[in-house]
């Protein structure tokens, strides 16, 4: 089964061609950082404008690569929130655009399940159920128990900022660019991560969710100076970034594993299954295997991680062969989706 998948949930546009609901053909990425960092943040209107653009291009870049005619399609699956609004109807729109001109079935799939299920796509076997997943991104940092593919509840999320964005600030703090994940991570390598006593914070009872705007404001006072602004300049010696860098992703990372043990005690959980930008941190990945060295874990491939259609296309298959076609007259984007 040939499905093509179509994501543009934020900033980025994806068009992918993926076989069986495993087998990449092809998975093309259009980033606009390079349009929304003079802004510090995406500019929906622009990404929209940027959408329409990229499409064309993309999708025949990919159905280049992977050799493939539209008519071989036999599904589109397309990312149907949660995300801004004007991207979801740019990208449902090309869907149903398709489908309803070439007689190709349509399925519209959760953007956040697909990063998860990101995870399945690359795996030798089946995860053992009930499973704790974990999505860290730019826009999430949300635990659930999923009970069976296709059936997850959501159990922990961000009160505040999601752990990528915080990333994102600290960088921008450190006078880092713009994905500040990557380059968080690299300036860590050089830093003590027990330099500074930060820490996540807490919310009270409710032990599963994720906060990290404190953190964030220390990183800014430690930076700035207490009381100082982001526009500030440092008082700190640039000596010192890295041990800051290190230290703040000691800290976010250590409430990650807190949230995880609880988690996973709280369903269950047999296996862990994780999905999002934020996992191509490798350091991430070490210390969970450190502290869940007996529980099966399930990663997307580094190429999987950030925002992509091949994911789209593989949950896609899975959903049309669980629950059939979407009708494209009524289903809309949802920009708040679980
Ligand atoms: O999944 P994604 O493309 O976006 C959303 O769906 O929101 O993730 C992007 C996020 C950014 O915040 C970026 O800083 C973070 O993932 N990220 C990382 C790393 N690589 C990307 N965070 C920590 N360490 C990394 N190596
Ligand atoms: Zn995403």
């Amino acid at each position: 089964m040939i499905v093509l998948g179509i994501e543009s949930t934020c900033d980025e546009t994806g068009f992918a061609l993926v076989k069986d609901g495993k087998i990449i053909l092809s998975n093309q990425v259009a980033s606009q950082i390079q349009t929304h960092s003079p802004f510090g943040g995406v500019v929906p209107e622009l990404a929209s404008r940027k959408h329409v653009e990229m499409i064309p291009f993309l999708l025949k870049k990919a159905l280049k690569e992977s050799d493939i005619s539209l008519k071989e399609v036999d599904l589109i699956a397309v990312a149907m929130g949660p995300g801004l609004l004007g991207p979801l109807l740019i990208g449902m729109n090309t869907a149903k655009t398709l489908s309803l001109a070439l007689k190709i079935p349509f399925v519209g799939v959760n953007h956040i399940e697909a990063h998860l299920f990101a995870a399945l796509m690359s795996a030798a076997n089946p995860p053992p159920l009930p499973a704790l997943g974990l999505v860290v991104s730019g826009g999430h940092s949300s635990l659930f128990k999923i009970e069976k593919i296709g059936d997850y509840s959501i159990i922990g999320s961000t009160q505040d900022d999601a752990i990528g964005e915080a990333f994102d600030k600290a960088a921008s703090l450190l006078s880092l660019p713009y994905p500040g994940g990557p380059a968080i991570e690299k300036l860590a390598k050089a830093g003590n991560p027990q330099a500074y006593p930060f820490k996540a914070g807490h919310i009270k009872d409710r032990p599963l969710d994720f906060s990290f705007s404190g953190l964030k404001t220390s990183i800014l006072y430690t930076v700035k100076g207490v009381g100082g602004k982001k526009g500030d300049a440092p008082i700190l010696p640039q000596e010192c970034f890295a041990d800051v860098a290190a230290s703040f992703q000691e800290a976010a990372f250590a409430d990650v594993i807190l949230k995880l043990k609880k988690g996973k005690e709280h369903i269950g959980a047999q296996s862990l299954i994780f999905g999002g930008g934020v996992t191509n941190n490798r350091t991430l990945r070490e210390k969970v295997a450190d502290a869940f060295p007996d529980t099966p874990a399930f990663w997307p491939d580094f190429s999987m991680t950030l925002d992509n259609a091949a994911m789209i296309a593989g949950l896609g298959t899975y959903v049309y062969q669980a629950k059939g076609r979407s009708d494209p007259f009524t289903l809309m984007p949802k920009t708040r989706f679980i």
